[in-house]
Parts: C-alpha cells; structure tokens; sequence
C-alpha cells in the first residue's frame, strides 16, 4: 500500500493507473476510521480496480471554538484498516501541502451551505467544498463515495461537482449503525458510557417521524414536534434541529408529497450528533 504525502506525488500515481487503464475508486475521509468508512472502501474496492483513501483532517472545515486539535487522529490504525481492506494507496498530505503560503482560494455553495449544519457552523460547508474541490482534482477518481450520515455534506458535494464538472462519478453509501440506531461517527468516541446510552434517541426520534408519515401524516411542522418530543424525553440530550425537508434543497416542506428527507442534529454534552432518514410516500395504485 502506497502512502502518498505530496500533491504532485498524488496526481503522478493517479495519471499513472489511469494510463494502465486503471479505474480508481476514491474515498474522502478525515480518518479515525471505522465500519462506516469501511463500508465505503469496500463499495469502492467492488466497483473499480484501485482504491485511494485520503486521510486530512481538514482546517479550513472547523470553526475557531471547534475541536480541530482534539479531533481524533490514529493514523497507525487507519493504516492497519485500510491494508486489511486491500486499498492501494492512502493520501494522507501536511496541512502546508494542502494550503501553502499564499493559498487563498475559497469554494463556496451559498444557498446549501446556509441552511442546518451550515447555520450552526458557519464557515463549515465552504472548507468542505474547497477540500472535495482540491482533492477530487488531485484524485481524478472514476467514482467517489460519500456517507449519507453527512446528508448534507452529500447534496452539498453533489451540487459542486456537476457545477464545477468535477471528476468521476458520486456514489452515497447508506449509514452504518450500531445495533441500536446510532450512526457511526469518528465523534462517538467522545462520549462518555452514559451519553453513549442517550445518544440513540437521534435515530429514534427520526423514526418515529418516518412512522408517522407512514401513519398517513403530511404536515411537516407536525411531523418535526412529535421528533422534537422524542428527544425531549431524554433530558440530557438537546435538539439542535428536527426538521422535514425536501431532499434536494433541503428548504422545510410543510406538506409532504412524494420524497422527504427528515435531518436531525443534537447535543449530547459537548458533543454534536447529526443523522437523517429519507423517506418515500408510495401513490396509491
Ligand atoms: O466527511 C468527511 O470526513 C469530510 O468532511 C471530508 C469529506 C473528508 C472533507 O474533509
């Protein structure tokens, strides 16, 4: 397995596998992996020849009160799991090599970036999309996958690469869960056993809203107070949003139609936890 530290030594592997007429698979992370991220190395390693991973706990993503330096960083592990995975090379560059003096060039996707996980951490979505923006460039990756758990980094990412004509395709993997609902997250590590046993009410909250649309119930703001009451059950979580929303603009539905996407985001302690459940309203025959 190659470990690639440098831009130029990136795009010379990549130009390298594609003139062999190589496909390559690509799977962004931040490292601290687990079986979410395995999941998409494994989709990955189905669907092309080669698979790179990078691994870049990325600056520019994090607000100033955020936890940049004590995101969890295990690099001997990631690597133990990726080999173990058979990936072929992980791209783990120096923060300097990704923005070197002088770098000054933002991406910014003004309207997805606004809303949920974009209103509480401002400058959050325009590091992500400078980030995917630098590396699907580098990678030139036939496909890359992202994880739905991040709905909307993934619509967000979406939206930047058919406007940008960004390389290869995007797959979005379905959630890996722990066995009682809750999405795995490199963050989960920082809860402690008593906040581990409150987190799920996130999944649990989003499923009773899909139970109710199930149930026959349309209205939005109905749909978001029997979530919000969900949680408000379990006294030491906090909501930060609950909210019905159209999957592709991710604006509030008040009357669902046909495809919802419900989003969620709570506080757990310090801690933020974010998951989501799509949802479909058959026609009847
Ligand atoms: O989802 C993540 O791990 C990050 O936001 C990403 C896509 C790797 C960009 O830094």
């Amino acid at each position: 397995m190659n470990i690639i530290r440098t831009t130029s030594a990136m795009t010379d592997w990549s130009r390298r596998l594609h003139r062999e007429g190589v496909t390559i698979g690509f799977v962004p992370t931040m490292g601290a992996l687990h079986e979410g991220h395995r999941a998409l190395i494994r989709a990955a390693r189905l669907a092309c020849d080669a698979v790179v991973v990078s691994i870049f706990v990325n600056p520019t993503q994090f607000g100033p009160a955020e936890d940049l330096a004590k995101y969890p960083r295990q690099l001997r592990l990631d690597r133990a799991l990726c080999a173990k995975e058979g990936v072929d090379a992980i791209f783990a560059p120096p923060a300097e090599a990704m923005y070197p003096a002088g770098f000054q060039t933002i991406v910014a996707v003004p309207t997805l970036a606004r809303l949920w996980e974009g209103a509480a951490r401002p400058h959050h979505f325009q590091g992500v999309a400078t980030v995917v923006t630098k590396l699907l460039s580098l990678v030139q990756p036939d496909i890359s996958w992202f994880g739905q758990k991040d709905f909307q980094q993934a619509a967000l990412v979406r939206r930047l690469a058919k406007d940008l004509h960004l390389p290869g395709m995007l797959r979005v993997h379905p959630t890996v869960r722990e066995r009682d609902g809750l999405a795995l997250s490199s963050r989960n590590v920082y809860l402690s056993a008593q906040q581990r046993e409150a987190a799920p009410v996130l999944y649990r909250a989003l499923q009773a809203g899909a139970a109710a649309i199930r149930g026959g119930e349309r209205r939005g703001e109905r749909i978001q107070r029997l979530m919000a009451q969900t949680v408000k059950a379990q006294r030491s979580v906090t909501a930060e949003y609950l909210a019905v929303c159209d999957p592709s603009t991710l604006e509030l539905l008040p009357i669902l139609q046909r495809h919802a996407i419900l989003l969620g985001a709570i506080r757990v302690g310090s801690v933020r936890l974010l998951d989501n459940m799509p949802v479909a309203i058959r026609r009847k025959p």
